[in-house]
């Protein structure tokens, strides 16, 4: 049986989803395979997140990563979705210095890799520019809680609002982001009491990543819950393949043929009609062929 068409996802949808209590799903994408697999699989938002920094070009951490860089896997991505709602992340530096600049930076997402929306994270000027970006007319999603770019000033990759002072700033940088705008706001690395209270006080919906079951969507990042990435994963990130285990069995299995001289096999090879390979042989066979060198090679009139 068929499946029925999905519709594109739009703000609208978003908020009739958050109102059912309908939970939205978002994932990260970096490139056309993995927006594929997000499309395939029916996730609502596709984020394309500066954790491509360290996911996929290798940086220690997310400060890195340039304009031209979030624009190049962005385009990527978009060729890869048609119906969830794409999200292009504003990388450090792109916005924090001016209401021009930021609003120039998200246009320049927008234009450039056609994500629908933009999403930048809370701290210093953030709650003026997210005014300014969505006074342009550019949709803008909101984080707050453990934001990778200002970590260093948190103390480190953290759990935030632990602390009643600290979960009320968090409330506050929340409720400051909705007042400007912000159709939806991530929570990271929040305690769950203290998420499912702040959601609670909120309109718009809440999208969590280590912050419990109360938000209305989560968010995990691609390549943590495939497995693709290696090593110690936060706390919140749930495996649900192990990719990179798959990949390297398989480059080694293919290693392995190579050297051995299993791969190719028959059917991995073109043929020939043996009427015009016996041609070719007789070209090959001329005196005048075998008897060139190569540095006196020239084409045969
Ligand atoms: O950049 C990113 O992938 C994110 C998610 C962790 C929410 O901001």
């Amino acid at each position: 049986m068929s499946q029925p068409e999905r519709q594109p996802v739009t703000l609208p949808r978003l908020a009739e989803m958050k109102a059912a209590g309908e939970p939205i799903v978002m994932v990260t994408a970096y490139d056309y395979p993995s927006a594929k697999v997000a499309e395939e699989a029916g996730v609502d938002i596709v984020l394309v997140g500066d954790t491509a920094a360290m996911v996929v070009l290798g940086y220690p951490g997310t400060e890195p990563v340039s304009m031209e860089e979030m624009v190049m896997l962005g385009k990527a991505v978009r060729r890869g979705i048609q119906t969830p709602l794409m999200v292009g992340d504003m990388p450090m530096g792109s916005y924090e210095a001016s209401n021009e600049l930021a609003v120039q930076s998200a246009q320049r997402l927008v234009k450039e890799t056609g994500c629908q929306v933009v999403k930048l994270e809370a701290g210093g000027t953030s709650v003026e520019r997210a005014r300014a970006i969505v006074r342009s007319g550019i949709p803008v999603m909101g984080h707050v809680g453990l934001t990778p770019q200002t970590a260093t000033a948190l103390g480190g990759y953290k759990t935030q609002g632990k602390t009643a002072e600290g979960a009320i700033r968090l409330c506050e940088d929340a409720l400051a982001l909705q007042s400007v705008g912000c159709f939806a706001i991530v929570f990271e690395a929040i305690p769950a009491a203290i998420a499912e209270a702040i959601a609670a006080r909120l309109e718009v919906p809440t999208i969590g990543i280590g912050a419990g079951p109360a938000t209305a969507g989560q968010v995990l990042v691609f390549h943590d819950l495939l497995g693709i990435t290696t090593g110690r994963t936060p706390k919140f990130v749930k495996r649900y393949a192990n990719v990179h285990e798959a990949m390297a069995r398989g480059v080694g299995q293919y290693v392995e043929e190579v050297r051995s001289q299993r791969f190719p096999e028959p059917d991995h090879v073109y043929g020939v009609e043996p009427a015009e390979l016996a041609d070719f042989r007789r070209y090959l066979d001329q005196e005048s062929i075998t008897s060139r060198k190569a540095w006196d090679w020239e084409p045969l009139s």
